[in-house]
């Protein structure tokens, strides 16, 4: 495949590493013409790909309400179109986040709305990752267009405001200050780009949905190997330059972003439910809800711990990350679900 090579930098490794200092910074900063995306041929890699009907479009495992009695009761037919409709509000989920809070920030980033963004080597940080998102908007936009158009989908549900965007979008509502408003954009990107690999993984290597699939978030999940790191780095500059008001929002919010992108989007399901016009919806979901550990998709939050370690202000943030050391990717227990 053109464009995704071999490189200096061990990406697998990267997530998982501790401490990522300048030195890391500029050798992903050089290694981007290499690893980026962006330089992949679109044709080349969904080009030639058909589906393969024996798989699924997204893991049934990762469907909440999939062993539901009232799901099950539902024909083959209509199951399997709330599977396609999985996939594609997952990348519905991936593009919100992109369109409507990574790249607004970016570009808040290049623009010198946040202090600390000076030297050249994080502009160029900034500036790559924001190409980056733009070209993996792409991605998940034409992966959509093709399943729309391999099952005939003439109509679709609205998929396109995902929970992580509706919680953060009812926190700027109520804040007055344009400054208040660009920290929690901040805060939601930060968290995004050092999370959204646990969200690409889970199809990243999955066997049982369509190659093509597992191909989008594999390569995605590539630049967003190097996105973390690279935010992390950028966002320890920035929070020393950030004033007393600044960084207080940014710690009390920082809880908030966590379970905002980690949560499971029952709202959207239920509307997915609905245009199948599967049986009992309401219920399904509404059983699904009551049971303990359903709230959360994710709970493993070591590396938005890992920055707030570095930030030293892990006295001050009033998230319970010990449940990343239990149990990864896992369900979070306590708090009830959004509806
Ligand atoms: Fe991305
Ligand atoms: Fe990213």
């Amino acid at each position: 495949m053109s464009g995704v090579q071999p490189h200096d930098v061990d990406f697998d490794k990267l997530g998982s590493e501790h401490h990522v200092g300048p030195n890391t910074l500029k050798r992903l900063v050089a290694a981007w013409p290499r690893r980026a995306t962006v330089r992949t041929d679109m044709a080349d890699f969904m080009g030639s790909r058909t589906g393969d009907p024996d798989l699924e479009d997204y893991p049934v495992h990762l469907i909440p309400f999939a062993e539901h009695p009232l799901f099950l009761d539902a024909s083959d037919e209509k199951r399997r179109l709330v599977n396609t409709l999985g996939w594609q509000a997952y990348n519905a989920r991936v593009i919100a986040a992109e369109e409507y809070v990574a790249n607004p920030t970016f570009e808040m980033l290049a623009h010198g709305v946040f202090p600390g963004v000076e030297r050249y080597e994080a502009r160029e940080a900034m500036q790559q990752s924001h190409i980056d998102e733009v070209w993996h908007t792409y991605m998940h936009m034409t992966a959509m267009q093709r399943t729309k158009e391999a099952y005939d989908l003439d109509v679709e549900p609205d998929y396109s405001h995902p929970i992580t965007n509706r919680r953060l979008f009812e926190l700027t509502a109520g804040k007055s200050e344009k400054w208040e408003r660009d920290i929690l954009f901040l805060v939601w990107t930060v968290v995004g780009e050092l999370h959204i690999n646990n969200f690409l993984e889970l199809l990243a290597r999955d066997t049982t949905i369509q190659p093509m699939h597992a191909l989008v978030a594999r390569l995605h999940a590539r630049d967003e190997a190097a996105h973390g790191p690279l935010v992390a780095e950028v966002m320890k500059d920035i929070f020393a330059h950030l004033n007393a008001q600044q960084r207080e929002l940014f710690i009390h919010t920082l809880p908030d972003a966590i379970t905002a992108l980690g949560a499971q989007d029952y709202g959207t399901w239920e509307n997915l439910l609905q245009f199948a016009r599967i049986s009992g919806s309401k219920e399904i979901i509404t059983d699904t809800c009551s049971l303990p550990d359903t709230e959360m998709m994710f709970t493993d939050f070591s590396t938005v711990e890992r920055l707030v370690q570095e930030l030293g202000i892990e006295d001050r943030v009033e998230y319970d990350f010990s449940v990343s050391h239990e149990t990864k990717n896992s369900r979070r227990r306590s708090q009830a679900p959004e509806r």
